[in-house]
């Protein structure tokens, strides 16, 4: 676990920061009980192949199977509640000046813990998209072995309003998120494993315009080398832990 010392200092520079940007991915949900992606025992791509299941081909080649899987995967979400982390992180956004949250997860535990404006750099799972016209929708009701949602202007296969390996990222949320990245003074990097691209290059983008890089993760990372500080632990202990600093530091101040 992260040493009181550098909890300190980094709660120190986040209450001095004029904007704080946050970038999370599947760690931060690990403790409300969403698998992350890449654990080796547990990840979802442990035990899953992506190409099969999450992929433009894999709807046209078999949807019904690709929709039993996030259909599965909305109820699993669904069942289960945002952590301390998810509510750290969304109290640290009324405690410094300004406050932007990317989030590559899909699950909405972020909203549900009441962060607001999150950029969902990944889509949301709880979204319907349509492959032909684009239009997107709130997510049509549907159990597992139900046949897959069919676009009421096109008529073409939905798919879920995430995105998909081989897609790109939408570019509004692209350049939303580097702004982000690039207006900051702190990017704490949370529950990520800063290994899928373009979202692990926003850390490098916030780096180039001078932020102070800060990663919460249980491992080691690719971006814990050049990262300024690293905090090990789980995010459900640090980010209220970061909190608690930032919020004795402001009465302090006040
Ligand atoms: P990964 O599964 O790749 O990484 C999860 C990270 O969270 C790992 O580095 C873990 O060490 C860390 N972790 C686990 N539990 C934690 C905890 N309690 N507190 C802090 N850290 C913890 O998930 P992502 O990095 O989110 O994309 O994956 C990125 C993208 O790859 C996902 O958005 C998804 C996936 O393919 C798409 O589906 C497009």
């Amino acid at each position: 676990m992260a040493d009181s010392r550098t909890i300190e200092a980094v709660g120190d520079a986040l209450a001095k920061a004029k904007h704080v940007a946050v970038l999370t991915g599947a760690g931060v949900s690990a403790e409300s009980g969403v698998p992350t992606f890449r654990d080796a025992q547990t990840g979802l791509w442990a035990k899953y192949d992506p190409m099969q299941l999450a992929t433009p081909e894999a709807f046209q080649r078999d949807a019904q199977t690709a929709w039993d899987w996030y259909r599965w995967r909305r109820g699993l979400v669904t069942a289960v509640a945002p952590n301390a982390g998810h509510d750290a992180i969304a109290a640290l956004a009324g405690s410094v000046p300004r406050f932007s949250l990317v989030t590559q997860n899909v699950d909405g535990l972020h909203q549900r813990a009441g962060s607001v404006d999150v950029i969902e750099f990944h889509g949301n799972l709880f979204e319907d998209k349509c492959a032909g016209c684009e239009v997107r929708l709130p997510a049509a009701p549907g159990e597992q072995g139900d046949p897959p949602p069919r676009c009421d202007l096109c008529g073409e296969v939905m798919t879920p309003g995430v995105v998909l390996f081989g897609e790109e990222i939408p570019a509004s949320v692209l350049e939303q998120s580097q702004l982000a990245a690039t207006g900051c003074d702190v990017f704490l990097v949370v529950g990520t494993s800063s290994w899928v691209y373009p979202a692990a290059g926003l850390a490098d983008a916030a780096r180039g315009f001078g932020a102070t890089i800060v990663e919460v993760n249980t491992e080691q990372t690719p971006l814990s080398e050049t990262a300024d500080y690293v905090l090990r632990g789980p995010s459900g202990d640090i980010m209220p832990a970061l909190l608690g600093v930032v919020q004795r530091l402001a009465k302090v101040t006040a």
